[in-house]
């Protein structure tokens, strides 16, 4: 049976640096575990539009199709702000997101103790703290018609997006949630504004609907997303699995992730249907930029890029086990007291670049 797949797109800034470390990983696996992947790279973003004049070739778009799995670093920069809104590096990362389906975002906040002063909130609320946050992805108000700025009966303007979810798109993101769940803590709290919105009642019959047909074995919990803001910030350790709209699901998921740190620790999965090697279509990525203040000084944290590339291991590829083993040694090198500059707090620590932190993760 051929390896499985993966295409790299490591893109721009410090997107190259911090999959240079992901690299290292991988060929560890070939090297120490047998377990040998296919990887191909190809160009994204500003990178790919210096060669070809746009984000995403088609090329490349095949490609990724065909990949079990695509790892990204991140696209975009200042020398690429000046070009036209259809070929800017943003747009081929959406039209990869676009094209593949992604419909579910999976975020996951995870408090290494080593980090938790870091957090805003007290560390007993942090510690050991270990929640996923399915965002719906590619539907919601950020899609609905009718959407743009109209002229008003009064003579002034009115600016309109809609809400809309239907059966299936809601269904499809709740399977996902379901599914994962049972990978983890086997609870699923879902979150709309039914008491106000129609297409909350919607949401929440449906997710009940999956829930009673499907994933019974599956503890299952409504919350109204204002009331889970709250308890994201009071008491976050009540949460597992967390299943919510495109719009709830941005402002929950940034949230969630500050409460763990630094921008430079949060990985993202992007998944799909799934193809029939029973594979989701998937994308991972980090959740931050391409980070052109510090590109090129060999300060960025790789390990937002290698948690994503666990998160691969799990979801498209079945090796949890794996995954947990890159996870602990995060975990044992910041213990150790290794810190990128992002990571440096008010205790210090031993500062170490973004090879080197790369370095001591595939040691440890
Ligand atoms: P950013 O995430 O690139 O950087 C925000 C701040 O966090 C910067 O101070 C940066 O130095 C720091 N930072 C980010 N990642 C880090 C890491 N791994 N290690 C240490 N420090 C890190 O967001 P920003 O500055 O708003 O955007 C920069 C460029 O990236 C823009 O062109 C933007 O469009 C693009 N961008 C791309 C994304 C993607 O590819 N998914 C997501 C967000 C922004
Ligand atoms: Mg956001």
């Amino acid at each position: 049976m051929a390896n499985p797949s993966i295409l790299i797109l490591a893109g721009d800034g410090i997107g190259p640096e911090v999959m240079a470390e992901v690299k290292k990983i991988i060929g560890w696996f070939g090297d120490k575990r047998g377990i040998a992947f296919d990887v191909t790279e190809d160009l994204v973003g500003g990178s790919a539009y210096d060669v070809h004049g746009t984000p995403l070739t088609d090329e490349t778009m095949a490609k990724a199709q065909a990949a079990d799995a695509v790892l990204l670093g991140a696209v975009g920069g200042p020398k690429y702000d000046v070009l036209d809104f259809s070929v800017k590096p943003e747009r081929g990362l959406l039209r990869l997101r676009k094209e593949m389906d992604l419909f579910s975002n999976l975020r996951p906040a995870q408090c290494f103790d080593a980090l938790a002063d870091f957090s805003s909130l007290k560390k007993e609320v942090v510690a050991g703290l270990d929640i996923m946050i399915v965002r719906e992805l590619t539907s919601g108000v950020y899609f609905g018609e009718p959407r743009g700025i109209f002229p008003d009966n009064e003579g002034g303007r009115v600016g309109v997006n809609t809400q809309r979810y239907t059966t299936d798109e809601i269904r499809r993101v709740a399977r996902s949630a379901f599914e994962l769940a049972r990978r983890r803590g086997n609870k699923v709290c879902s979150m709309e504004k039914a008491n106000v919105m129609e297409s909350g009642i919607l949401w929440r019959e449906e997710v009940q609907w999956v829930h009673d047909n499907e994933y019974p074995d599956v503890e299952l919990s409504h919350m109204y997303a204002d009331a889970g803001a709250m308890q994201l910030v009071r008491w976050p350790k009540q949460f597992d699995v967390i299943v919510t709209d495109n719009l709830f699901g941005d402002l929950l998921s940034d949230c969630a992730a500050m409460l763990t740190g630094s921008l430079g620790m949060l990985p993202s999965a992007s998944l799909g249907a799934p193809t029939e090697s029973g594979r989701p279509k998937a994308l991972y990525e980090p959740v931050h930029g391409s980070a052109p203040d510090i590109a090129g000084q060999g300060k960025a944290n790789p390990i937002a890029c290698i948690l994503s590339f666990a998160m691969a291991l799990r979801y498209s590829f079945d090796l949890g086990e794996e995954a947990s083993r890159v996870e602990r040694a995060v975990e044992a090198v910041l213990a150790d007291g290794a810190r990128t500059a992002d990571l440096m707090g008010p205790e210090g620590g031993v500062p170490v670049s973004t090879a080197g932190m790369g370095d001591l993760i595939v040691q440890a």
